[in-house]
């Protein structure tokens, strides 16, 4: 019998994430290392009040917030976020290049829904953003890894990749390279600017394998969350590159506001999807976040987040110092909400002894291998752990990692 459901709708397997939420919400007291949650104590409950209570103090400012807005989104905010952007990056930019999405997860997918069909092929670290992979398995395309560097992707890597695939003639299903660029999700990795420049000189060079242009996709999520050393430019201004920024991370998860810069025409083809999709992002939160920029209260939440999360960080690498063995490698963090703990000898899926034991312990992460796509020119790694210093109290990072700590030094 046919089915009545799409080939997509078929397709698209349970996101890990749900399955880890569940696992969290069905064992009560289990301590959550794995949750890419923000820290729970101080999302803005108070500053939030106040931008509302103000917002809807007079009609003239409530209305307008309760209405429907544009699908490209307010214009106050993408204004907001163009100044935001030319103070971090030192060049200018157009608040007409920018869209306001649901999150940048849902500018991801739309920019994923432009550009890929079925058994295309994009580019991504090796280790990636889980979710995205989820993006690809469900829109049909294909994902092959690219090896990481303490600064970055692998060039020459990325080259050899390249090569291969102008060889075989796959090139011309390759789209573009994924890149999460700031404390990448999971590594912690951070991508130097010449290295981003560089990789956007390589693609250029196989435009004309591939026979159309191949884009750069930064996903600055974790840009703004850093706590040690200098911000990094973005990727150079270049009709290529796509940057997907956030103010779910730094300002609360629950607002929901992201937002692309995009060249043309592929802008106007993702506003037209966006439009179908849902006509124009939440107006009532993106008030608010423009509210909270322009009073300066985004500001002073985000240094107050900065310590919070150096801090939690701090907790977390002192504790995994004092408790894993000395033979599990892993970096202390200077942005972001992860360390990447690799654990050489030890199996650490979803499947793995250690993985049920630690359950079995009440401490849950995040099985490094979900976190690797299905490139069949590799095993997948499976001794990694996605350890989030996000969500949890100090006391459960503290109490999570002894837990681990003595499950890695029995096996
Ligand atoms: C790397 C990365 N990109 C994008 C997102 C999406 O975040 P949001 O939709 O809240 O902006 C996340 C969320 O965890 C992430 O880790």
């Amino acid at each position: 019998m046919n089915s009545a459901f799409s080939t997509l709708a078929r397709r698209t397997r349970e996101p890990p994430i749900s399955w880890l939420m569940k696992l969290t919400l069905e064992r009560p007291g289990l301590i959550s290392l794995a949750a890419g949650f923000t820290d729970n104590e101080s999302l803005p409950v108070t500053a939030t009040r106040e931008l509302a209570d103000n917002l809807l103090a007079s009609a003239r400012t409530g209305r307008p917030a309760l209405q429907y807005g544009s699908t490209a989104g307010d214009l106050e905010l993408r204004r907001l976020t163009a100044n935001r952007l030319a103070e971090l990056d030192q060049r200018s930019y157009d608040p007409d290049q920018i869209l306001i999405t649901h999150g940048s997860q849902q500018l991801l997918y739309l920019v994923c829904e432009c550009l890929c069909d079925p058994h295309d092929l994009v580019l991504v670290e090796d280790p990636t953003y889980f979710v995205f992979l989820g993006i690809a398995q469900s829109l049909g395309f294909d994902c092959r890894g690219i090896r990481m560097k303490p600064d970055g992707l692998d060039l020459e890597h990325l080259e050899q990749r390249l090569a291969a695939l102008k060889k075989s003639g796959e090139i011309k299903r390759f789209k573009f390279l994924y890149l999460v660029t700031y404390f990448q999700n999971p590594s912690g990795i951070t991508t130097s600017f010449a290295k981003k420049r560089a990789a956007l000189d390589l693609l250029k060079k196989y435009e004309r394998a591939a026979g159309h242009p191949i884009f750069l996709l930064e996903d600055a999520a974790y840009r703004e969350l850093r706590f040690l050393g200098d911000d990094v430019p973005s990727a150079p201004g270049s009709d290529r590159v796509i940057y997907a920024g956030t103010y779910s991370k730094p300002f609360a998860t629950g607002i929901r506001v992201g937002f692309g810069v995009l060249p043309e025409p592929l802008r106007t083809l993702v506003w037209r999807l966006k439009g179908s999709h849902d006509f124009g992002t939440a107006n009532f939160t993106q008030q608010i976040v423009s509210a909270a920029i322009a009073s300066c209260r985004f500001k002073e939440h985000l240094a107050s987040l900065r310590k919070r999360y150096a801090q939690k960080a701090e907790v977390m690498a002192h504790a995994i110092a004092e408790h894993f063995p000395d033979s599990v490698e892993w970096q202390k963090p200077r942005g972001g909400l992860y360390i990447w703990a690799k654990a050489s000898k030890v199996s650490t899926g979803a499947k793995s002894k250690f993985f049920n034991a630690a359950l079995h312990k009440k401490v849950i992460y995040v099985p490094g291998e979900l976190c690797y796509c299905d490139d069949p020119s590799r095993r997948k790694p499976n001794h990694e752990m996605r350890l989030s210093f996000g969500g949890a109290t100090e006391h459960d990072i503290r109490e999570g990692i002894r837990r681990l700590g003595a499950l890695l030094k029995r096996a």
